[in-house]
């Protein structure tokens, strides 16, 4: 073989061994503790408990921020690698709780798929909703993990109901619990129709223990719950509701997992299914819907900027999704949107904040460029066959302040400051088209907000005042429908970056009312669409 043949088979390879993904949930519902267990289940870590110890040994070394520290919380998205079965697994961390922000939905963009987990006591919650949204908008497949089935909580068959008729996701259960929620014994695989009894281990700190166990010995053992399994087995069978993969592959079912992240029972069987089931990372459309292919040169685009993660060197870490080809630590890329050369000699894998460096990635794989200053959300880095990548898509805000200068005499800190956090993609900044000098900053998630002015103040050396806009809603609009809407009460029109013109709106009522009554206006959802080629 040749060694051209040899490379390209390895990259080949190498993307079918691996699986990127992300877990969506609202906060509280387990995805802290169930990232936990996926590393205690792959050995990367020998007792559940790590990554809350590493969380704080990182908040020791790092002030970004203070107010992280403050508040507990973490800030930054984390890329956590790991490997199973002979598998590398990417999991991508969804900032969550009130750091809820367009971070968050960005790294929607760069996964191949999503697990939900849901709180068995709950069911769909609003943020699992918002981010369920993204991934519906991109057709991602959607693997759904039903937590905290230890304790007391709703009827699975009821709860299959809701996710269908809350958000049109239809459950395909391979798992199915025996015993009540709080009374968990086991879960019958309804594919190969065993029975797996699970015992507890202390504090769940190692992987729970799992008996196989007959129908009899079932029937025998387990009584009442193991009768009501199998009549609740029979009818999902008799209404048909079965795995079936071209269906998942399009985002409309989601094979469905019951557990207890706690008590690491049906972890397993979840992380087995993100292997299985969840698709590895393929072709990636360009932006006019030309396929890259997996074995070309090396391709990725940059889904997050962080700056300043580590204080003590000032530095600027642009996230990269690889997407084809084999990264090499140390190759100069070219930059798609300016045609300059990108030096990678500063190239980090990234382990919670912990950088470590790396020297390979292959598509699916993300790279953390450090000193990327000159790079954007969206910016394609590819190696000798050129291609640019669909732009990520920036939400549709839902909050809005005006950021005033107290200090004139700072000026020019300001528009830097502004300049460049616009540019990370902390906020989004709008003007006004008219001449208003007050910018309007937007955002999905007050944190975003927070953010900004901290960082003005503290890199930037320039105090920002940030008041509340009245606004709650936006819609893309066009300059006759602009002109319309001036003359409308409640209404502000703004510009963003890209030219686009933006309504803002006290309330989504006053929308609907001008849609009903001007139908020809032109007042446009933003964006929540998938990127062109993506369709
Ligand atoms: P999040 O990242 O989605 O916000 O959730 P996280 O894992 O932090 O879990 C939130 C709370 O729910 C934690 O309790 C956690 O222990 C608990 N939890 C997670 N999975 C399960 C489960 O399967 N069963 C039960 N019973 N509880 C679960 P906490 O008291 O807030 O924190 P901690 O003191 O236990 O860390």
């Amino acid at each position: 073989m040749t060694t051209l043949a040899l490379a390209t088979e390895t990259v080949a390879l190498e993307a079918a061994r691996r699986r990127t993904f992300a877990i969506i949930s609202h906060p509280d519902a387990g995805k802290t503790t169930l990232t936990e267990k996926f590393l205690l289940y792959a050995g990367a870590v020998a007792e559940a408990g790590a990554v809350k110890a590493r969380a704080g040994g990182r908040r020791a070394r790092s002030d970004w921020m203070e107010m992280e520290q403050q508040r507990g919380i973490s800030i930054t998205s984390t890329v956590l690698q790991f490997s199973y079965r002979d598998h590398v697994v990417n999991l991508l961390d969804t900032p969550g709780h009130r750091d809820f922000s367009e971070d968050t939905y960005r790294v929607l963009a760069a996964v191949d798929a999503a697990v939900m987990v849901l709180d068995v006591a709950k069911g769909i919650e609003a943020q699992t909703l918002k981010l369920f949204e993204v991934c519906r908008a991109r057709r991602m497949p959607i693997i759904t993990f039903l937590n905290k089935y230890d304790r007391p909580g709703r009827e699975p068959l009821e709860l299959l109901d809701e996710i269908e008729a809350q958000i049109g996701l239809r459950p395909t259960p391979l798992t199915w619990p025996v015993g009540l929620p709080g009374d968990f014994r086991g879960v019958v695989e309804r594919r190969s129709g065993e029975f797996i009894r699970y015992s507890r281990t202390a504090r769940g700190a190692t992987a729970a223990e799992e008996e196989p166990i007959g129908y009899e010995r079932a029937a025998r053992e387990e009584g009442n719950a193991w009768l009501r399994a199998s009549e609740e087995l029979a009818l999902l069978d008799a209404v048909g509701v079965s795995f079936d993969e071209q269906s998942f592959l399009e985002g409309e079912t989601s094979p469905l997992f019951v557990g207890s992240a706690l008590t690491n029972f049906g972890v397993r069987h979840l992380l087995d299914a993100v292997v299985d089931l969840a698709p590895p990372p393929a072709p990636r459309r360009d932006a006019s819907g030309v396929l890259r292919p997996l074995e070309a040169p090396f391709a990725g685009f940059v889904f997050k900027i962080q700056a300043n993660m580590d204080p003590a060197h000032r530095d600027h870490v642009a996230f990269v999704r690889a997407c084809s080809g084999r990264f090499e630590r140390g190759m100069t890329l070219t930059q798609g949107t300016t045609g300059k050369p990108f030096s990678t000699k500063h190239a980090a894998g990234i382990f919670g904040s912990e950088r470590g460096t790396i020297d390979e990635a292959y598509p699916g794989d993300v790279i953390g460029l450090v000193n990327a200053s000159d790079l954007r959300i969206g910016d394609t880095l590819f190696e000798k066959v050129p291609v640019v990548f669909p732009s990520i898509p920036s939400f549709a805000p839902e909050l809005f302040a005006a950021a005033r200068m107290p200090d004139a005499n700072r000026y020019k800190q300001f528009r830097r400051g502004l300049a460049q956090l616009e540019r990370e993609g902390v906020v989004q900044v709008l003007r006004d088209p008219e001449g208003d000098p007050t910018p309007i900053l937007a955002a999905v998630g007050p944190m975003q907000f927070e953010v900004f002015s901290y960082r003005l103040r503290n890199e930037f050396g320039a105090p920002v005042e940030l008041s509340p806009a009245l606004y709650s809603a936006a819609r893309l609009t066009d300059k006759a429908t602009a002109a319309q809407l001036r003359e409308t009460r409640g209404v502000k029109i703004m510009e963003r970056r890209d030219g686009s013109l933006l309504a803002l709106f006290e309330s989504e009522y006053t929308i609907r009312r001008l849609e009903a009554n001007h139908p020809d206006w032109c007042l446009g959802q933003i964006l929540l669409e998938p990127a062109p080629g993506e369709r």
